[in-house]
C-alpha cells in the first residue's frame, strides 16, 4: 500500500505549529535563504523541472506560469495567493494556513522573489476570520525577524504581503473575477485574453497561485526536485492534500503522493462507515462528475482521472454511502450553484437556476417524466457556452449522476415522492415553495 508522506502536513499536531520559533525549530525559512543566493530565472527553471502543478483545481504546471511573466520593465509585479476555498468538499487550504502559516509565507517569499515582486497578496475567503487573524500575526512575527520587509536576509530584496479578506464568494476564486475584487470591483471574471501574467492586478504582470501550490515550494527547494519527483507518477508529480469528507469512519486530510487510490486512503481512513458500503464519490470536490465503486483503484492522478470521465480538481474526496439519496445530493448542489453564479453569462445564470428548480420539483415528488429530458437538454446549453469555468463545472454531478443512476430519477418521478426519506421530500417542496 502506498504510505502517508507527510510534508506540508508535518507539523499539524505540534503544539504551537503556527509559531515562527516552531517552523524555524524544523529548518523553517532556511529555504528562502538559499533561493536567495540563486538568480531568479534559476529559481524558475527549478520548479519548472519538479513538474509542480497548480493544486488550485486545473493542474497548470507552476513554473511555467511564473515563465509566461514578460521581462521586467521597472514597474511593479504582483504574487497572489489564491485562498478562498469555496468550493463544496474542498477543505485543505485553511488547516494548512491555520497550522502551518509560514510555511505558505516562506512560499511567497521564495516565489515572490523568483518572478521579481515586491509586494503579495493573500486572498483569502472572508468567512475565515480565525485564519485571518492567524495570517496577520504570522506576517507580523516574519516582519519583526527580517524575513519579510526590507532587506529580507539581509538581501537586496524587500517583500510586503497583504492579508485580504474577501466578502465570501465561491467566484471570487476564479482568478480574474479574484483580482476584480482584490482591485475593489464586483468579483466577476474578466475576459481571458489576456492572462493575468500580462495584465493582471492593476493591470500588471501578476501570479495567481494557490495556497498549497505555494505552500509546496520551500520543500521542493530544501530537498531538491529528484525528491520531489520521487513521489506521485510521471506527470502528476509530488505530494498532495487529499481531503476525506462524508460517510468516513475517520474523515480529515491524508497527504499522500499523487497516484493513490480511494481504496487505499479508504484503508487508512477505517473505511466506509461501519455496515454501509461506498456508493458515490466526488473526486475534486462539487464540480467534478461522480465516481462510484468500480473507480476505487483508479490512480488519483490528473490523467487517470481524467480517463475515468472524471477530474482531479482539488482531491476533495466527498464520500457517500448507499443510505444516500442521489437526487436530494446533486440538489443541494445545484442549489449552490444557482446561488453563485455571479451572473454575468446567460448560460450559467439562467441554466442553473432552471436546473435547481427542475430538481428540486423532482426531489419533492413533483416531477415529470419528460423532466429528465430537460435536465439533461440545459446541462447541454450551459457546458461549454458558460464565459468562465463555474458554469461548466456546474452540471457535472447531474450529468455523472443521470448516467449511473438514472434508475433513481426516475423512481423519484414514477413515486411522486423521495424514495430514501418521503419526509425529505416535504422539507425540499417547502423551501422551494
Ligand atoms: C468558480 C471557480 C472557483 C475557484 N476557486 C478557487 C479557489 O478557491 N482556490 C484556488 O486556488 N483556485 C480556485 N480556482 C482556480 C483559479 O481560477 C486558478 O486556476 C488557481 O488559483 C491557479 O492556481 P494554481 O495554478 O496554483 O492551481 C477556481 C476556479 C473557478 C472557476
Ligand atoms: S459561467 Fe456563471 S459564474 Fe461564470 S461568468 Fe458566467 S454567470 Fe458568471
Amino acid at each position: 500500500m502506498t504510505t502517508l508522506t507527510p510534508i506540508l502536513t508535518a507539523r499539524w499536531g505540534k503544539p504551537d505549529s503556527w509559531r515562527l520559533n516552531t517552523y524555524q525549530a524544523d529548518g523553517g525559512y532556511k529555504a528562502l535563504a538559499k533561493a536567495l543566493t540563486m538568480k531568479p530565472p534559476e529559481l524558475v527553471d527549478l520548479i519548472k523541472s519538479s513538474g509542480l502543478r497548480g493544486r488550485g483545481g486545473a493542474g497548470f504546471p507552476t513554473g511555467l506560469k511564473w515563465s509566461f511573466l514578460p521581462a521586467p520593465d521597472g514597474g511593479p509585479r504582483y504574487l497572489v495567493v489564491n485562498a478562498d476555498e469555496s468550493e463544496p468538499g474542498t477543505c485543505k487550504d485553511v488547516p494548512l494556513m491555520m497550522a502551518d502559516p509560514h510555511l505558505l509565507l516562506e512560499g511567497i517569499a521564495i516565489t515572490a522573489y523568483a518572478i521579481g515582486c515586491n509586494h503579495a497578496f493573500i486572498y483569502l475567503r472572508g468567512e475565515v476570520v480565525h485564519v485571518y487573524r492567524r495570517l496577520m500575526r504570522a506576517v507580523e512575527e516574519a516582519k519583526e525577524a527580517g524575513l519579510l520587509g526590507s532587506g529580507i536576509l539581509g538581501h537586496e530584496f524587500d517583500l510586503t504581503v497583504t492579508v485580504h479578506a474577501g466578502a465570501g464568494a465561491y467566484i471570487c476564486g476564479e482568478e480574474t473575477a479574484l483580482l476584480d475584487s482584490l482591485e475593489g470591483k464586483r468579483g466577476q471574471p474578466r475576459l481571458k485574453p489576456p492572462f493575468p501574467a500580462v495584465e493582471g492586478l492593476y493591470a500588471r504582470p501578476t501570479v495567481v497561485n494557490n495556497v498549497e501550490t505555494i505552500a509546496s515550494v520551500p520543500g521542493i527547494l530544501a530537498n531538491g526536485t529528484s525528491w520531489f519527483t520521487s513521489m506521485g507518477t510521471e506527470k502528476s508529480a509530488g505530494h498532495g492534500i487529499f481531503s476525506l469528507s462524508g460517510h468516513v469512519t475517520r474523515p480529515g486530510q491524508y497527504e499522500a503522493p499523487f497516484g493513490i487510490t480511494l481504496r487505499e486512503l479508504l484503508d487508512m481512513a477505517g473505511g466506509i462507515r461501519q455496515g454501509h458500503e461506498l456508493k458515490f464519490w466526488t473526486p475534486g470536490g462539487s464540480s467534478t462528475p461522480l465516481l462510484t465503486a468500480e473507480h476505487l483503484d483508479v490512480p488519483l492522478d490528473y490523467e487517470s482521472v481524467v480517463g475515468a470521465g472524471s477530474m482531479l480538481g482539488t482531491r476533495a474526496l466527498q464520500i457517500f454511502d448507499e443510505t444516500t439519496c442521489v437526487v436530494r445530493a446533486v440538489t443541494r448542489w445545484m442549489e449552490f450553484y444557482a446561488h453563485e453564479s455571479c451572473g454575468k453569462c446567460t448560460p450559467c445564470r439562467e441554466g442553473t437556476s432552471w436546473l435547481s428548480s427542475t430538481l428540486q420539483a423532482i426531489q419533492a415528488g413533483r416531477g415529470r417524466p419528460a423532466d429528465l429530458e430537460i435536465l439533461a437538454d440545459v446541462s447541454g446549453s450551459i457546458i461549454g457556452k458558460a464565459f468562465c469555468p463555474l458554469g461548466d463545472g456546474a452540471p457535472s454531478s447531474l450529468t455523472s449522476s443521470l448516467k449511473y443512476f438514472r434508475s433513481e430519477y426516475e423512481d423519484h418521478v414514477a413515486l411522486g415522492a423521495c424514495p430514501f426519506d418521503p419526509a425529505a421530500s416535504t422539507l425540499t417542496e417547502e423551501v422551494a415553495a
